[in-house]
């Protein structure tokens, strides 16, 4: 939610930061702007609107600026507008600065800075921060830093130029990512939300701590607790190089993610698999002692990474024998759940952001219990404050809908799921190596899909412009329509449910017409026959039924229910959902496209959710 960027150094600044926003995109794209330094002060552009749009309101100028800051926004107070675009600049106009998070006691605030005569420009909480740390400025960035830092409730994450001390960047954050990136010598640092922003430039960059502060200069960075105490900066590397953010010849983000997962799911499960045959998590810090002792496992997640969580329950309860729930992050952090000591609470985020995730996270840990994060990006909040993370080392994910983290996150559950089963001495440990070795071939069972990107587009074609799309199935077919279902609604704009196939007739089948598309799930033995009648009832009804089954499955005897068959290939039932859901992405993909949507960046989303 928001993307912010700082650069100071001897480059064209305008260009780092500009570059910059491009990466963050996906963080929020509803309007741009950058705040360069200048021989004449503070030079101000921004507008509604793409970096797109930005880059055309910049054009020539500012070219000899060497420092500046950045921001592409998800809206959250004040609808999209140039007026409400960050940067900001404070009334007086001596500081200026760009936010990602929310300022909650932001109207006492305000009411109180009116008071003192600030007239305020625009509708955002962010002009009460800037002109908040205005009012403490007397002479020192710092001091105006910590005293406003006391006066706010809620998140931010800022990016700050002080007209006093031009040599300056500084940046604080709470509840909100911000990264440092380290010029390694070259006389530059960079400000981030996010690694994809300063890729191009470096690979090392510091992570900053919750409400501590960082003085940035060309050659130095100083980092401070809010006490004004130095902190010792935790310095990171990351592995990935800059083509990992690159679209590298795909027309989207989500069409290159897609194709990625039979190369990167090796590196999630690969190095997991030990000499002796079973996937394990044991040296990453999940012990088998701490799974022993386990009595229930507890999953807290939001969208599609909740999902997996959905599909991950049933593989706990199948190989483990212990009970799993799982429930939405912001309903979790309210709800005031009933944990117990011996509980395992797993919380999997692509971003390691996802504020209700987070917030899942601290409620559970606040409890005294054990926390697991599975996620993607290293060193992220959740990441840090879990008791174990374990990475799913898929490289950045930059398209909104998530494609490959999410294969991963199932991939890791099934991971635990074994592991857990070890630890209890409920399977045998030829059982668990099968498992381990059916898991080891999944991606290449996932490149055996790719050939759907070209098959589908005639279905596609015909799907596309649907009012309406039901996804059905039973058990973990059930599960797999969660995702199938949201990626198809997130990305094309066509409404579309997941009903567990027994429960359509209590109700929803009422909206089956002639010609409504209905995609079916059933790849599950045992129930296959039970899914084929509640596929007959709505095909009685005249759906155009659209079948994801296993190979072989389908058997129309004279009886044709399915308008359309696509087979996942023949496979453990535990990977079938994992299976189904890559057919649903590219089928998502394909239909989208057909439309014409915009599918990296879908209308009203951020990739990631830090506002609650
Ligand atoms: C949908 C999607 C979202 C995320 C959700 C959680 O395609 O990507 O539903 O799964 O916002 O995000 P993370 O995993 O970053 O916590």
């Amino acid at each position: 939610m928001c993307g912010i960027v700082g650069y100071i150094g001897e480059r064209d600044a305008k260009k780092v930061l500009l570059d910059g926003l491009l990466r963050l995109e996906y963080r929020g794209y509803d309007s741009a702007g950058i705040a360069l330094r200048t021989e004449n002060g503070i030079e101000i552009k921004k507008t509604k609107g793409r970096i797109s749009d930005l880059e055309r309101i910049v054009g020539d100028c500012c070219t000899n600026s060497m420092c500046g800051i950045g921001h592409t926004r998800w809206a959250t107070h004040g609808e999209p507008s140039q007026r409400n675009s960050h940067p900001h600049m404070s009334a007086d106009g001596r500081v200026t600065l760009v936010h990602n998070g929310i300022i909650e006691n932001y109207i006492q605030l305000k009411l109180m800075l009116e008071s003192e005569g600030v007239v305020f420009k625009s509708e955002t909480d962010t002009e009460v921060a800037v002109n908040l740390i205005a009012k403490y400025y007397k002479s020192d960035p710092l001091e105006a830093i910590y005293k406003a830092m006391n006066d706010i409730r809620g998140s931010f994450a800022l990016a700050i130029m002080f007209d006093g001390s031009p040599d300056e960047l500084y940046a604080v954050k709470k509840d909100n990512p911000l990264i440092i990136g380290i010029g390694n010598g070259n006389h530059e640092n960079f400000i981030a939300s996010d690694i994809p922003a300063i890729l191009k430039w470096t690979r090392d960059y510091i992570v900053l701590g919750e409400l501590e502060v960082a003085k940035v200069t060309r050659d130095g960075i100083y980092i401070t607790d809010k006490h004004g105490a130095p902190v010792e900066p935790r310095r990171e590397h990351v592995m990935w190089n800059y083509d990992a953010a690159e679209k590298g010849g795909y027309p989207h983000f989500m069409l290159k993610e897609i194709f990625e997962q039979p190369t990167v799911l090796r590196d999630t499960i690969g190095p997991r698999i030990k000499d002796d045959g079973i996937a394990t998590f044991e040296d990453e810090g999940l012990t088998d002692e701490i799974l022993r002792n386990t009595k229930r496992t507890y999953i807290a997640a939001c969208g599609s990474a909740l999902h997996s969580g959905i599909i991950g329950r049933t593989f706990i309860e199948r190989l483990a024998g212990i009970p799993a729930e799982y429930e939405v992050a912001s309903e979790f952090r309210y709800r005031d759940p009933i944990l117990y000591p011996d509980d395992l609470v797993v919380i999997i985020s692509q971003s390691g952001e996802t504020a209700d995730s987070l917030a899942a996270l601290r409620l559970a840990k606040a409890k005294g219990l054990r926390t697991v994060a599975i996620v993607n990006v290293v060193g992220s909040s959740i990441a840090r404050a879990a008791d174990v993370a374990l990475y799913m080392n898929v490289g950045p994910e930059i398209a909104v809908a998530t494609t490959k983290a999410f294969s991963a996150q199932v991939a890791m559950l099934l991971i635990l799921a074994i592991q857990t089963a070890k630890a209890k001495g409920n399977l045998t440990n030829e059982k668990l190596q099968e498992l381990s070795r059916e898991l080891s071939h999944l991606p290449q069972l996932i490149g055996e899909l790719m050939p759907l990107y070209e098959s589908t587009k005639q279905l596609a074609g015909h799907l596309a412009q649907r009012d309406h799309i039901f996804f059905i199935g039973r058990g973990l077919d059930y599960a797999a329509c969660y995702e199938g279902s949201l990626k198809l609604k997130e990305i094309s704009y066509i409404h579309s449910e997941a009903y567990a196939a027994g429960e359509l007739k209590h109700g929803t089948i009422s909206l089956i017409e002639p010609d409504t598309p209905v995609i079916a799930i059933a790849t599950q033995k045992e129930i296959f026959e039970k899914t084929v009648s509640n596929i007959k009832e709505v095909k009685a009804r005249g759906a155009f039924v659209v079948l994801i089954t296993g190979k072989g499955m389908y058997d129309a005897n004279g009886d044709s229910y399915a308008d359309y068959v696509i087979e996942v290939p023949e496979c453990n039932e535990l990977l079938l959902p994992s299976l189904v859901v890559v057919a649903c992405q590219i089928i998502s993909y394909n239909i989208a496209a057909v439309m014409g949507c915009d599918i990296d960046k879908p209308r009203n989303l951020a990739k990631s959710v830090t506002v609650e």
